[in-house]
């Protein structure tokens, strides 16, 4: 891919990754990009690689600018090797002994990834470093999303170099907000729910500190998918709105099923909510990915998680979305269960403990029906709705 000039002197020279369907458990349907920025001054600076599989590609790209062997300084912003897989190549190209900044956290992480000795220049937050007309401040911005991350800020340009934070996994010929328009934003939050989510409470003191220090910001320029350029305010004002995590009179049945019990119990679930005026999706786990029901799990009030009982235990697609969720640390649910079972009936348990431990506000008992729900019992499932619907905020 040609690098793209996004500001005087400030090149994207990413990769564009078409193929990608899975980034560690989350479905990328879109693939993603892979963003590093080369900062032509009188110190020539490149910030991050790309995966490793791309570096040849990335190398071209960097020399249609400039010779790599010319770049004095190289920014590593975050150690994941969607970033620095391709460092190895770039270090050999641009020459072994060129300074390397990064975080501590970042010089300790990128040692265990790499045996090289490079010329670490590990940075403190708040840290500078002068390029001639511009200078960079490095912000530490731990756990967005590994504890070496950093951004990087080009004051005089009013840029922010955001690493993971505000990206979104989306692979395109577009590069800028405005060529994309809205469509990017469902993609933005699904990138939040499944990768930032746990860290939400960094998130609101990030945004904090950056209002305290009255950093000007005119571009924020993430590591994956497109540039805010247009409206950068946009995408930090929905990164404080999902980190609040408000839930919406919305529930979720998410579910799975042997023989078609769990499932009749699901729809009849969503339907006395639905009779309550609450959005009601039921959500079979092999045909919604996880990280789809995640997205939706965002501002959802109820995550009503249903199971039959198979061999004294879990579906496995249930116990695989519960583990799934629990990590993603979504905050201020109510969570029910429900399943139908054949002789022991362990599944009700099993699922409320597992949401107890997410903090989830559990409405008992769970709704269990032995082998096939008659008409009786889907009634009762459909009050089981009406009194989850009770326990959740007006419209
Ligand atoms: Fe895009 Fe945490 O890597």
């Amino acid at each position: 891919m040609k690098p793209i000039e996004i500001a005087d002197g400030l090149f994207w020279v990413g990769a564009i990754d078409w193929n990608m369907r899975d980034f560690h458990g989350y479905s990328t349907k879109q693939g993603s990009t892979y963003n590093a920025y080369l900062i032509m001054d009188e110190k020539i600076t490149l910030v991050d690689t790309v995966k490793k599989e791309f570096a040849d590609e990335f190398i071209q790209s960097i020399s249609d600018i400039v010779d790599p062997k010319k770049i004095d300084y190289v920014i590593s912003n975050h150690t994941e090797m969607d970033h620095s897989g391709g460092l190895a190549r770039v270090m050999h190209k641009v020459g072994e002994d060129k300074p390397l900044f990064c975080s501590k956290v970042g010089h300790k992480n990128l040692s265990r990834h790499f045996t090289q000795k490079w010329n670490y220049q590990p940075v403190e937050n708040g840290g500078k470093l002068s390029l001639g007309k511009r200078t960079l401040t490095f912000l530490e911005t731990r756990m967005l999303h590994w504890p070496d991350s950093m951004f990087t800020y080009l004051k005089e340009d009013k840029i922010l170099l955001s690493s993971d934070a505000f990206g979104q996994h989306y692979a395109s010929f577009e590069r800028f907000d405005d060529e994309i328009g809205d469509t990017i934003m469902p993609h933005a939050r699904k990138y939040f729910a499944n990768i930032l989510l746990p860290y939400a409470p960094l998130i609101l003191k990030l945004v904090d500190q950056v209002t305290e220090m009255g950093l000007e910001i005119d571009m924020i320029c993430p590591d994956h998918g497109i540039i805010w350029r247009e409206d950068p305010m946009k995408i930090i004002h929905a990164y404080v709105e999902w980190s609040q995590q408000k839930p919406k009179r919305k529930a979720l049945i998410i579910y799975d099923t042997m023989w078609h019990s769990t499932e009749a119990m699901a729809d009849a679930v969503a339907e006395g909510l639905y009779e309550k005026g609450v959005k009601a999706t039921p959500m079979h786990l092999r045909s919604w990915h996880r990280s789809d029901v995640m997205t939706e799990v965002l501002d959802a009030a109820a995550i009503i998680v249903g199971s039959p009982t198979l061999n004294n235990g879990l579906f496995p697609t249930v116990s695989d979305f519960l583990t799934y969720m629990k990590g993603l640390k979504p905050k201020d649910k109510i969570g029910a269960a429900f399943g139908s079972y054949g002789w022991s009936g362990e599944s009700i348990q099993l699922i409320s403990k597992e949401l107890e431990a997410m903090k989830f506000k559990v409405i008992d008992p769970g709704m269990k029906v032995q082998y096939v729900p008659d008409s009786e019992d889907l009634e009762a499932c459909r009050e089981f709705g009406r009194t989850i619907a009770q326990h959740l905020p007006p419209e």
